[in-house]
């Protein structure tokens, strides 16, 4: 299955190359990491899903409508809650960048790393999300503090039915492609 994947994530980022876009590139300690973590986790019923992932976010002010927003509260890991007016359409990777909400997104949305794990607080409003591709599925088993409703934020889209979503970040995240290092939202 890792094999699979290896070619997998080295086709996305030739794809992302070729249009000009940075590429994240999981290292070796990534790959012998998952393998082990994939096999453990596949029991999990999140695997079941068919769906691929979405990996661009959309800005719904394009027809120059008034701009429809959603709020979203992001419970950072001291505590502190941060609400935001997040547009309909936008991902909620990006809404986080815009503001300042440190939520890191290494691969920047391309579904190829775990570190935009968020822990959605309320089973109802974890319901209200499309399910899950297998993309993500995979990338949410390396995830640091897996839980039943967590999700990955670039993968959410800000939709009507999610207002007053609220989103915890986990404690910490894997980044195994540079360790420490957070990439700054461009
Ligand atoms: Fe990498 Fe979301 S930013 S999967």
């Amino acid at each position: 299955m890792w094999v699979s994947r290896i070619s997998s994530l080295g086709a996305q980022a030739i794809k992302k190359l070729a249009q000009g876009k940075s590429a994240y590139i999981p290292g070796t300690q990534y790959l012998c990491a998952s393998s082990s973590r994939i096999k453990t986790s596949l029991q999990l019923p999140l695997q079941t899903h068919r769906y691929f992932c979405n990996t661009a976010a959309t800005n719904s002010h394009k027809d120059g409508n008034e701009e429809q927003t959603i709020n979203v509260t992001f419970v950072e890991t001291d505590g502190t809650e941060k609400q935001i007016k997040v547009p309909v359409g936008t991902n909620l990777l990006e809404a986080a960048h815009s503001n300042d909400i440190e939520l890191e997104g290494a691969c920047e949305g391309s579904c190829a790393c775990s570190t935009c794990h968020v822990i959605v607080m309320d089973v109802d409003y974890y319901n209200k999300l499309a399910d899950p591709s297998d993309e993500e599925n995979d990338m949410l088993d390396l995830a640091f503090g897996l839980t039943e409703t967590s999700r990955l934020g670039c993968q959410i889209e800000a939709k009507p039915e999610l207002d007053g979503i609220r989103l915890a970040l986990p404690v910490a995240t894997r980044n195994f492609a540079v360790d420490g290092y957070k990439p700054k939202p461009h």
